[in-house]
């Protein structure tokens, strides 16, 4: 496939006015993405967990106005309340999507989103609410050509959200989602994320995430500007051909629930991800002395416990803790016990995989 297989020809039907709500889950990277090339193509394949609680939920209502307009019109209520500060990055996304989506300067937009996190939560939002943007675009796109298949509506949906958003592309549907072109993994694409394809043991069907706030503020640097410091990084190539052997290596790890080799690989990914930080120019740290100590402790509890509690990070200090649905209880105990001193104000989330996006 090629974008231009996402441009529609015609539309066959209109659609005056309408409104549209879709929940929109988050994802946490297992291989992380890190770096890409023009158009939001990743310069190497990743794979995560959807998750299920972190959320955003975004109602689009639209009306068709009398004339195509030549700019985009919108409004964006965030919570209730409007939010300019979101609307560049919203600006953004519709002028990147408008070729594939023709009708956009034909409507007015008003777009209310929220999240089922705290704001300044340190947790992005932009996976969340990206993709629940693009379906409910998708939407509108399948009311003017109602006889659009469900695997199209969602490729296309997967292929917009990565436009305002690279890792939003692998929040359309659950379990485990794989995005960007690798060799072994078979219909695999730069363009937009696959529901991993292979055999997926039971053990990884209903993962643990508690997802420890340590740092609530909001990010000194950002993932884009993080990204493209990926270009002249001493150590690119290394990383990426790094995360396409994790992803081959996974496959099997997944089929047999080799938790052990599991471990092994999304711990390494998550240092790898922020060793890449710290050794591009400029380098930059968004750990915390706190993501240090819980690390700490999930080691030195993974070793006396007998459990398989792991740990990832994201673009940021928060630590997302990993852990199998039947040691719950007793890594739970150690969460509150131990872990909840290091998180800001005591606070933490506690997510687990989840199916992806719904329309409600
Ligand atoms: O989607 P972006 O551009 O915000 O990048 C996200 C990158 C990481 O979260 C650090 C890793 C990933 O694969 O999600």
């Amino acid at each position: 496939m090629t974008d231009k297989d996402f441009i529609p020809s015609t539309y066959t039907t209109d659609k005056t006015e309408g409104k549209v709500t879709y929940k929109s889950p988050s994802n946490i990277a297992l291989v992380k993405y890190w770096g890409k090339k023009e158009h939001q193509i990743p310069a190497n394949p990743s794979i995560s967990f959807t998750l299920d609680i972190c959320a955003t939920t975004t109602t689009v209502s639209y009306k068709k106005l009398k004339n195509k307009a030549s700019d985009f019109s919108f409004e964006l209520l965030f919570e209730g309340k409007p939010k300019e500060d979101f609307k560049p990055k919203i600006s953004t996304f519709l002028k990147r999507t408008e070729p594939y989506l023709p009708f956009l300067k034909a409507y007015h937009f008003t777009i209310e989103t929220s999240n089922s996190f705290p704001h300044s939560s340190g947790i992005a939002s932009s996976a969340s609410g990206m993709s629940a943007l693009a379906l409910c675009l998708m939407e509108l796109e399948r009311e003017l050509n109602p006889n659009m298949d469900s695997d199209f509506f969602k490729r296309k949906a997967s292929f917009l959200a990565r436009l305002g958003s690279g890792s939003a592309c692998r929040s359309i549907k659950g379990d485990l989602m794989q995005w960007g072109a690798h060799k072994d993994t078979l219909n695999s694409s730069d363009l937009f994320a696959i529901k991993y394809p292979y055999k997926v043991h039971p053990v990884f069907k209903n993962y643990q995430d508690t997802i420890l706030l340590v740092d609530k503020g909001s990010k000194q640097v950002s993932s884009s500007l993080g990204h493209n410091l990926m270009h002249d990084h001493p150590f690119a190539e290394q990383r990426f051909d790094q995360a396409h052997k994790n992803l081959t290596k996974l496959k099997r790890i997944f089929e047999e629930g080799n938790l052990l080799e599991f471990i092994k690989i999304v711990e390494s990914e998550a240092l790898t991800l922020h060793a890449m930080m710290m050794t591009s120019m400029p380098y930059f740290i968004l750990i915390k002395p706190n993501t240090l100590e819980i690390i700490n402790k999930i080691w030195d509890f993974r070793a006396s416990s007998n459990t398989h509690v792991s740990f990832t990070l994201d673009a940021g200090a928060n630590v997302h803790v990993l852990y199998p649905e039947n040691e719950k209880e007793k890594v739970y105990q150690f969460i509150s016990n131990e872990l909840v001193a290091y998180c800001e104000n005591g606070q933490y989330i506690c997510d687990q995989i989840g199916k992806g996006a719904k329309k409600l």
